[in-house]
């Protein structure tokens, strides 16, 4: 089982992403994490050309290109042998990343966002999906009190962050049974425990 984790910044998503894995593996499940931009050696190193620097360094199709070469190395290096494994595996971020902040927002096509992915990874998709929706003001203010140099996709200005918002809620609406929207606003708990009912739910659908 492939879960991401997809929301803007400061949503909580890594927050999540430990409790859930938490709760797998007090469950007995081989559970394994990883992010995206970055996972593998390699892909940590494209990483670094992706989030530091001047917003400006990279045009939307050059990021589209660099995120589908580091999401491909982290695929066939990590994430396919994890999951022949048996682990389950979660992803802070993944391809719906690409298709908000590259595609809706940076006007990649569709169609092109699906070429780079089909060469990439070929049919290879989440199985479940956790879209963390927060304000954007909030969202922002808890990123940027974050002492790190990975600030360029933040520096890129409220508005910017209001349309990849806005791209989600569409995409999570275009496809129901794959992304499940949760209210980032609420407590800690309160999400761990909405997020803890669908994987449970999921699995025992599926196993
Ligand atoms: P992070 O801060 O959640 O680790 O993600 C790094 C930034 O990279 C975040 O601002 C979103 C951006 N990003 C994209 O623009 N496209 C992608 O495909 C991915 C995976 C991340």
């Amino acid at each position: 089982m492939f879960i991401t984790f997809e929301g803007g910044e400061g949503s909580g998503k890594s927050t999540q992403i430990n409790l859930l894995s938490k709760f797998l593996l007090s469950n007995l499940y081989k559970v394994f994490v990883t992010r995206e931009p970055g996972g593998s050696v390699g892909a940590e190193t494209i990483r670094q050309l992706l989030v530091t620097g001047n917003p400006n360094r990279w045009d939307a199709h050059t990021e589209a290109l660099l995120m589908y070469a580091a999401r491909r190395d982290n695929f066939i290096r990590i994430i396919k042998p994890k999951l022949s494994e048996g682990n389950i595996v979660i992803s802070d971020r993944f391809s719906d990343s690409t298709k908000v902040y590259q595609g809706y927002v940076g006007g990649v096509s569709d169609a092109n966002i699906d070429l780079l992915h089909k060469f990439s990874l070929d049919d290879f998709y989440p199985d479940l999906t956790f879209y963390l929706d927060l304000d954007v003001t909030k969202g922002l203010e808890r990123a940027n009190s974050r002492k790190s140099n990975e600030k360029r996709f933040e520096s890129k200005g409220l508005e910017f962050h209001e349309n990849i918002r806005k791209s989600y809620l569409k995409l999570a609406s275009d496809e129901p049974l794959r992304i499940y929207i949760i209210d980032a606003s609420k407590s800690i708990s309160k999400i761990h425990n909405e997020i803890t009912k669908v994987v449970e739910k999921f699995l025992t659908k599926n196993t």
